[in-house]
């Protein structure tokens, strides 16, 4: 198979929190896969930074390991790993106070890209920039990266906006959602508008509802304090499932600038109506065969903590008035399944009478796992016995259709290289992540007036009983998690 792997320009990347778990597990692993593919060049570093005090080599070791451990292990070569390590440098820097800062300066070189990744607690962010530029280390063409979450509400989204604006341009800005990273989100666009097929239907007129579903099946894994003040909506709702139905609900934006398909996404936020609690199930995983419950791992009693949301959404515009946009998450599930199921109108007049022609109808777009788009279709039950109908699927699961294809990428892979780039169509712009937060806010506060409590599922289950009469009560159903 030839790489169509493009090499990058070459690159100094500061790498904030280089000895925290999200850097560990995914940050530094993507670097090497993509670094195995040849994809940047000897002269490239990653400079580690964290509090840590630790030298290169046992910082080196560290990152070894982190790939031996959470790299794709068909991917793990010890060869691959020694020559990927020797590019990685370290400083035992403090993001508040003076230590290791003029070090930091002495790494860095000219005339290579500049990128400083903050793979910290945001807490942080303000100090970090702020140093950054008093000491000169990063440039007006230097890039900053930081991850969710992204503020806890509009008020300290806000903030921190403000605290990167006072330092770089928004152009200079990379916000993460790795959920835009992900290989069939991309394809979510591809499908929309490089095909005419389906942009004519893509509206209220043919499609019925959309369903939009990401289904976990692990719980809140030693996360439990950050998630108890989090919960589903602001940990996956506000961010990841937004920019699913953004990119399903967008106009086409007149082409593939970071400026017009983050234009659309904007329109999309800020045309959703307010969401009543009587159009959300929120749920908390109870304990079953010895199990812990959502309040054990949370380690706290009394949480009112969802684990599980379910709501209907409304796009108030032309395009989506009227059609409902159902939207779930939740952990603890049956399975770890992620999907958009667009479900299209049932045909105007039925000519096949006693069989119902609305079996199929649904594309679906998934996520994870088996990557791929299935288009559910009604066709006649083959062999005698007249004209009964039946569901058929269109089925291309990518790995089967494109089997020369070099394995998805992993989202974090995809957007450091667009960093590198200078790529920001896959990243949040700012007033995006404020949107989300405007709608997300009010939603929050309802329940806390209306102590509007998290109702009990069991854990393998699809969620609480709420969820499913929500649909039913508007004569749709779910799409089953997993078979
Ligand atoms: C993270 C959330 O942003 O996304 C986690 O904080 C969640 O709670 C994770 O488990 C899901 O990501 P993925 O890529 O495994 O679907």
């Amino acid at each position: 198979m030839v790489s169509r792997v493009i090499p990058v320009q070459s690159f100094d990347l500061v790498l904030f929190g280089a000895t925290g778990d999200l850097a560990r597990r995914k940050i530094l692993p993507s670097l090497y896969h993509r670094f195995q593919l040849g994809q940047f060049c000897d002269s490239s570093r990653i400079i580690g930074a964290s509090r840590s005090d630790m030298d290169v080599a046992s910082f080196r070791n560290l990152v070894a390991d982190a790939v031996r451990q959470f790299g794709q292990k068909d991917e793990v070569n010890e060869e691959d790993i020694a020559a990927f390590v020797a590019q990685l440098d370290y400083v035992a820097i403090d993001a508040k106070g003076d230590r290791g800062w003029q070090d930091l300066t002495k790494h860095m070189r000219q005339d290579v890209v500049r990128a400083f990744y903050l793979s910290v607690a945001p807490s942080l962010f303000g100090d970090i920039v702020t140093r950054l530029r008093s000491t000169g280390i990063a440039t007006d063409d230097s890039r900053i990266v930081v991850e969710k979450p992204f503020g806890h509400d509009l008020a300290s989204a806000q903030a921190l906006n403000q605290a990167l604006r006072a330092n770089f341009e928004e152009s200079q800005i990379y916000r993460i959602d790795h959920y835009l990273g992900k290989e069939t989100v991309q394809n979510l666009m591809a499908l929309r508008f490089a095909n005419s097929l389906f942009e004519p239907l893509w509206n209220s007129s043919h499609i019925d509802h959309v369903q939009i579903t990401v289904a976990e099946s692990i719980g809140v894994e030693g996360r439990g304090e950050y998630y108890d003040r989090s919960g589903a909506m602001r940990d996956m709702v506000q961010n990841h499932l937004m920019q699913l139905l953004c990119l399903t609900a967008m106009e086409p934006p007149g082409n593939f600038t970071p400026d017009a398909v983050r234009n659309e996404k904007v329109k999309v936020i800020e045309a959703l109506e307010p969401v009543k609690n009587v159009d959300i199930a929120r749920g908390q995983y109870r304990s079953k065969n010895g199990n812990g419950s959502y309040t054990d791992h949370a380690g706290n009693p009394d949480s009112q903590t969802e684990s599980y949301i379910a709501m209907k959404v409304q796009v108030a515009n032309w395009r989506w008035a009227g059609t409902p946009f159902y939207l779930r998450t939740g952990k603890c599930l049956r399975e770890r399944t992620s999907e958009i199921a667009v479900f299209f109108r049932d045909p105007p007049h039925n000519i096949f009478q006693g069989s119902d022609p609305a079996k199929g109808n649904v594309l679906v777009i998934r996520l994870q796992p088996d990557e791929g788009i299935t288009l559910h279709t009604t066709i006649k039950d083959p062999g005698p016995g007249g004209m009964r109908l039946t569901e058929a699927a269109l089925d291309m699961t990518f790995a089967d259709s494109l089997p020369e294809a070099e394995r998805p990428q992993d989202a974090y892979e995809r957007l450091i290289m667009d960093v590198i780039r200078g790529n920001q169509t896959l990243f949040m712009r700012g007033d995006e992540v404020e949107a989300a937060w405007a709608w997300a806010d009010p939603i929050i506060s309802g329940w806390a007036e209306s102590r509007y409590a998290p109702s009990q599922y069991d854990i393998g289950t699809s969620g609480p009983e709420d969820a499913l009469l929500l649909l039913h009560r508007d004569g749709r159903r779910w799409r089953s998690i997993g078979k």
